[in-house]
């Protein structure tokens, strides 16, 4: 009886080390895709964006989690729940201007919405010129 007992306890141990490490895992979760609408999808920038005016934005805004080179290693990367992604990456660079252009101005969970804390959408604009020159 005794054994038997010793065998349950090491056997619930075992589980839930294995549950801990398992979510342990799991701390940094990848993005869900992110659909754009049709019309913000086909959007596209009013005249030639300014990426020197991008690339200063980046610096100022996006560089502490999405990194100098947008590889998603910035300094405040490792304390999101969500992985920000390789903005140098195909699957990146295959989004629409119109998308990124979205996605910057809205925002959704931990990635910050700028449309209010950078108005001019030229500046946005800027931004998405910025991060085509990420491409690998
Ligand atoms: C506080 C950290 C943080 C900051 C600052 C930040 N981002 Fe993000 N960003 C994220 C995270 C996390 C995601 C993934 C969000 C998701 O998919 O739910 C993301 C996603 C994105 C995406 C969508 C990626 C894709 O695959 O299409 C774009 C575009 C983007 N960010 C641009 C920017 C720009 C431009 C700035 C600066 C103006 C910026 N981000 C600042 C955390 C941040």
């Amino acid at each position: 009886m005794k054994k038997l007992i010793s065998l349950l306890v090491v056997a619930m141990v075992t589980v839930v080390f294995l549950i801990g490490n398992a979510s342990m895992a799991q701390a940094q979760a990848k993005a869900k895709p992110w659909p754009v609408g049709d019309k913000d999808k086909t959007m596209k920038a009013p005249g030639k964006a300014d990426v020197a005016a991008g690339k200063e934005l980046w610096a100022k805004h996006c560089k502490s989690c999405h990194g100098g080179k947008g590889l998603g290693d910035g300094p405040k990367a490792a304390t999101l729940k969500t992985n920000p992604g390789d903005f140098s990456a195909a699957a990146f660079q295959a989004s629409t201007d119109g998308e990124l252009f979205f996605r910057t101005s809205k925002g959704r969970d931990e990635m910050p919405a700028y449309d209010k804390k950078i108005p001019e959408a030229n500046d946005r604009w800027a931004l998405v010129a910025f991060m085509r020159t990420l491409k690998k």
